[in-house]
């Protein structure tokens, strides 16, 4: 049996969740998320029905219904006479601060929206952002969600290549980046990255441009437009217009398993409404005396929903900072607690895995008691890092939520709830209130108590993804066909004996890399697109510190020869393509891969060799000597 840690009396009987929700949500799924969106969300129109999933599985939500995100995330909480609040205390990576209150970002928000608007942006218009981790990131994404222009927000780690494609795939017209950001004491430049993706031929007509780092940048006067200029000069008023409950919110690029990143999008009501919910009961804020802190970055999804929207909505106080947690020392993060006194805080199991082994004397050296509710998202957690976050973190006290959700479901879909849950390190547990999940064998069957198998989300939620931009097949396709009715999550899961949920990694060519998602197909594509490799195979191989880790097996065209130089310049071909992030932790040159008859290359052997193991069956291969081959090759080069 594993151990549990239930909740202290104290913080149950302050819990903004409470068991009651598990009971309103089953008696009446629909109407608990009517209650939400009303409780929680202000709307200029009501919404006559909840759900319509008539033309199933493409949902609409709180149907009829009228309002403006921003409008909830920003003006609404100053009409409530909370504008002097502290909505963002941002800390930059060099040591400046800035703290904005409700107010000034009323204030910025209108002067972006309406500088926006001056550069030609108007509702339904895309605008793709790639910026470091700074203010302007939120203004300028709630800036678009108050006209209406559907963002595309791309991590600063990613490629030109990269950006241009998902410009591309978005038709944005507009780019809003920054000279550079802060990162590990260097200024690191992204107005670079964004010249290379809109040259030549590009739907992009203007780019705007942050002065964060005073780097010395290239300038076209007829494109590129400095922030300070049209943005500090512009109105601070502007009336926010409603939109329709079902207005595209905001496309996000993941990996999935072909080699083309899919444009995952979400809108307005539902997204909004699931959003608030979950950041409320998962972290059980009060507005009023917390302070929040969610370390991932705007460009992942987790940026988007609990530092954003969910937040935001709800009024939050919340700290963003720009950097790494190393710099300039290895204690960042744990000061920046102390100073802020951080009651929530919300981070990867790879960073707490890379705190671990820095040792527990540097956690210790700060003052973490401000610390009451733990979060943890992106991959599984091991139940020894979940200890050692519930202990040395937050100093045996505080509940850890273990958070399973996807850029898909947009929301937290299963997580314990603070002071309702007994907690158990590893397991994600339950679905929230209003969620329905199963795992299920192949054949859909449902599985019981003890059993193993794939995870799925047996009814529509609020915050589900609409589609995939533009392709409306490709989103049936990709999630609706496995199974008839059912969400295919494409993770593994097992229900333990108490029933609870043991998420156990994708089941796709997906790799969970630090918590980022790549795709072994979009890794591959950009090996092949060098000239010197013939055929590339990308496993994700299991790392003790990043989860999985990116192993490479690569054929050579007949010219070309193995050379330490050229390991080294496939990797940062790699980086190049995609970005950092997708570079290959090692890349193995051989002279054959292993396939099956078909002509599918056998991953699951190949990552046996990338974990050092014992090769498992062989016996589907075209030619069950490759395996001796690989191996024999391999020794003899190293
Ligand atoms: O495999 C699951 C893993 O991350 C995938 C979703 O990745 P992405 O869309 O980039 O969103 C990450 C942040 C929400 C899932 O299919 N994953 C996410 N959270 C967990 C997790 N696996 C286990 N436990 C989690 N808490």
């Amino acid at each position: 049996m594993p151990e549990t840690f239930p909740p202290s009396p104290e913080f149950a009987a302050q819990a903004v969740a409470g068991a009651a929700l598990y009971d309103e949500a089953a008696t009446d799924r629909e109407a608990f998320w009517a209650r939400q969106a009303r409780e929680l969300l202000s709307w200029d129109q009501d919404f006559h029905q909840t759900l319509d999933w008539s033309d199933a599985p493409f949902a609409e939500w709180f149907v009829g219904g009228r309002l403006n995100v921003s409008y909830n995330c920003v003006d609404r909480h100053v009409l409530a006479g909370r504008g002097d609040k502290v909505a963002i205390h941002f800390v930059g990576e060099p040591g400046d601060r800035r703290d904005i209150t409700y107010a000034e970002l009323q204030r910025e928000v209108s002067k972006a929206a309406n500088a926006l608007t001056s550069l030609g942006i108007r509702k339904g218009d895309r605008v793709a952002i790639y910026l470091p981790m700074i203010p302007e990131a939120v203004i300028t994404m709630l800036a678009c969600a108050r006209l209406g222009a559907p963002h595309s927000v791309v991590f600063g780690g990613f490629s030109a290549d990269a950006l241009r494609s998902r410009i591309e795939d978005a038709q944005a017209s507009l780019v809003v980046t920054a000279d550079g950001g802060y990162r590990r004491s260097t200024a690191s430049l992204l107005k670079p990255a964004v010249d290379a993706a809109v040259s030549g031929d590009s739907p992009v007509s203007k780019v705007l441009v942050v002065r964060r780092t005073k780097s010395d940048v290239a300038w076209d006067d007829s494109r590129d437009v400095w922030w300070h200029d049209v943005v500090d000069g512009a109105s601070d008023q502007h009336t926010p217009e409603a939109h329709d409950s079902e207005h595209p919110l905001f496309i996000l690029y993941t990996s999935g398993t072909t080699g083309k990143p899919k444009g995952i999008f979400h809108t307005t009501g539902g997204y909004l409404t699931q959003t608030a919910y979950t950041h409320k009961a998962v972290f059980d804020l009060h507005a009023d005396t917390d302070v929040y802190w969610c370390t991932a970055d705007v460009g992942w999804i987790t940026g988007h929903s609990y530092i954003v929207y969910g937040p935001l909505a709800n009024g939050a106080t919340q700290v963003i900072y720009e950097g790494t947690p190393d710099s300039p020392h290895r204690g960042r993060w744990w000061d920046i607690i102390a100073e802020y006194g951080v009651t929530i805080f919300y981070t990867a199991p790879t960073a707490i895995r890379t705190c671990m082994k820095w040792g527990d004397d540097i956690p210790a050296a700060a003052d973490l008691s401000s610390l009451r509710v733990l979060g943890s998202v992106g991959e599984p957690i091991n139940p020894e890092a979940w200890r050692w976050y519930h202990r040395v973190v937050g100093g045996g006290r505080c509940p850890i939520v273990d958070t399973w959700w996807q850029t898909e479901t947009g929301a937290i879909m299963i997580s314990p709830l603070p002071g309702v849950t007994a907690t158990k390190p590893g397991s994600a547990q339950v679905p929230l209130p209003g969620i329905n999940v199963a795992v299920v064998d192949d054949e859909a069957k449902p599985l019981g108590n003890g059993e193993s198998g794939l995870l799925v989300v047996t009814e529509p939620w609020p915050s589900m993804l609409r589609g995939i931009w533009g392709d409306p097949e490709r989103y049936r396709e990709t999630y609706w066909s496995r199974f008839e009715g059912l969400y295919f999550a494409g993770d593994g899961a097992k229900k333990d004996e108490d029933g609870d949920l043991w998420l156990l990694g994708r089941v796709d060519d997906v790799m969970n890399v630090s918590g980022h998602r790549l795709s072994t197909a979009e890794i591959e594509s950009a090996l092949v697109s060098h000239p010197s490799v013939a055929e590339a195979a990308v496993v994700g191989a299991t790392d003790e510190t990043t989860g999985q880790a990116v192993c490479a097996f690569v054929i050579l065209r007949g010219t070309a020869t193995e050379t330490a130089d050229s390991v080294t310049e496939l990797r940062n071909h790699v980086a190049k393509e995609i970005g950092p992030i997708a570079k290959p932790r090692q890349i193995m040159i051989v002279a054959e891969l292993p396939k099956t008859r078909s002509g599918k290359i056998m991953r699951r052997l190949l990552r046996d060799i990338a974990e050092n193991r014992e090769v498992g069956d062989t016996s589907t291969l075209a030619d069950t000597n490759v395996m001796n081959l690989i191996r024999t090759g391999l020794t003899t080069s190293s």
